[in-house]
């Protein structure tokens, strides 16, 4: 296609689909028949033409507190009025405080210490650099290997990917980070099929952590990083144990433990995070999505005390990590972040989730005798549903529910492989639990 003239861009250009590449979709299919979203409030979205969309899966494991929320937006006017923006470097603005003591404050334990990202892919780099500089600071440099979990999602960052286990996030993108191992997935249809919650069978595989540990020495391991429960990967609650079993053997061998909180944290399972519903205090927390109810970008990392005070060494007016983004802390996540803490308290909305859990977990289980349905695991406000595959075309069937979803039912649901996942805002009504599961198993039955 021909460049039209710059000077007359504005007037010549096309509105149409072709420039705009877009992310994790499918762009052909999508521009030959796009699925567009227009305006959004509370529990729905609404397209272009104005149809209603219940939203099954708070945007992306986001929305928390639901849509366009009226505190949050004022917050965010309020903001953009009085601050744009502030050098991140050397300089702040006091939001940026008055955020990281709420995050801190909600953290369980120890954990005190905030440092702000604008994506859960670069909490993630975040996470697993302060891992391996710590360690260089206290002399113990030689701990440089990372560890992972097959099936995990850690973003998109070259340190994410390497410690991931998605195989299509990993084999496009060559050598990624040396030095790194992965633990192997918690699920197991056999033993697990359409459990409520965690299930039974499982905490035994953290025992490999021992066997990675006997192969590599714990004096080369840096850090074990892990979904609480994995959610991009299909919704994959951790098995009872499990999640104590890995701290205890990390403590043991002085390995620092990263809980990737960026879908759990702020109240999906009921708790502000996971680790507080496992009772387990993890070295580091990362965070993002919820904390602005996906108004506003921004991720971060909580980190213990004494991680943060092993740093804080050395002339004081030399930086103490050589890390940061332009962005971290920017004003509107921050005024987004603070109103959005206020919604949740206010609203009660992670005893909310914790309260409407068994009736959620109830819904979901009435897919289960439904014709190519697998297995269904549920957690906090967290459905997966696994179809079987028709020959040939593995995710062709989730592909054609998401569609029919939208198109057909006014309902968005998310869908990784061949699997459903669910996830409304913490706000969703019981009536609107029981409408999502009935046109999911409309879906179903059409496909
Ligand atoms: C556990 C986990 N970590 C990291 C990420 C990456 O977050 P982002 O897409 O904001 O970079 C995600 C995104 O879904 C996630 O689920």
């Amino acid at each position: 296609m021909a460049k039209p003239d710059r000077r007359s861009l504005a007037a010549t250009v096309p509105n149409d689909l072709e420039a705009f590449w877009l992310p994790f979709t499918p762009n052909r299919a999508f521009k030959r028949a796009p699925r567009l979203i227009a305006r959004a409030k509370d529990m729905h979205y609404f397209t272009p033409e104005g149809r209603a969309v219940l939203d099954g899966t708070a945007g992306l494991w986001c929305c928390n507190a639901g849509h366009n929320r009226a505190p949050i937006v004022e917050a965010i006017k309020h903001q953009a009025e009085q601050l744009d923006y502030a050098p991140a470097f050397q300089f702040a603005h006091p939001q940026s405080f008055e955020l990281a003591s709420r995050i801190a404050a909600l953290a369980p334990g120890d954990l005190n210490r905030v440092f702000f990202t604008n994506s859960g892919s670069e909490a993630v780099d975040t996470a697993l650099k302060i891992a391996l500089a710590y360690h260089n600071i206290r002399g113990e440099g030689a701990r440089t290997r990372l560890i992972g979990r097959e099936r995990g999602y850690h973003g998109v960052g070259f340190g994410g990917i390497s410690v991931g286990g998605i195989v299509t996030n990993r084999r496009f993108f060559g050598s990624l980070l040396t030095g790194v191992d992965h633990l192997p997935a918690t699920y197991n249809r056999e033993h697990q099929a359409f459990t409520k919650g965690e299930p039974h069978w499982g905490g035994h595989l953290a025992d490999e952590l021992e066997r990675i540990v006997a192969l590599h020495d714990a004096s080369t391991i840096a850090a074990v990083i892990v979904e609480p429960m994995a959610g991009s990967t299909g919704v994959l609650p951790p098995p009872q144990g499990y999640l104590e079993r890995l701290r205890a053997i990390c403590s043991r061998h002085g390995i620092l433990l990263i809980f990737d909180e960026v879908i759990t944290g702020f109240g999906r399972l009921g708790y502000p995070f996971a680790a507080e519903r496992y009772g387990v205090i993890p070295d580091m927390i990362t965070f993002a999505k919820g904390i602005t109810s996906g108004s506003v970008p921004m991720g971060g990392v909580i980190a213990r005390d004494g991680l943060y005070d092993t740093f804080m060494r050395g002339p004081e007016h030399v930086v103490e990590l050589f890390h940061g983004y332009t962005y971290s802390g920017h004003p509107l996540a921050c005024a987004a972040g603070l109103a959005t803490l206020d919604l949740y308290r206010d609203e009660n909305l992670f005893e909310r989730a914790k309260a409407l859990e068994p009736r959620f977990a109830e819904a979901a289980m009435t897919l289960k005798n439904l014709p190519g349905v697998l297995d269904i695991r549920t957690v906090g406000l967290t459905a997966g549903i696994d179809l079987a595959s028709r020959p040939g075309a593995v995710g062709l069937r989730a592909y054609e529910a998401m569609e029919r979803a939208f198109g057909d039912e006014g309902l968005m649901v998310r869908i990784t492989g061949e699997t459903i996942a669910l996830s409304p805002p913490l706000i969703v009504s019981e009536a609107e639990i029981g409408e999502i599961f009935e046109k999911v198993a409309r879906v179903i039955g059409a496909t």
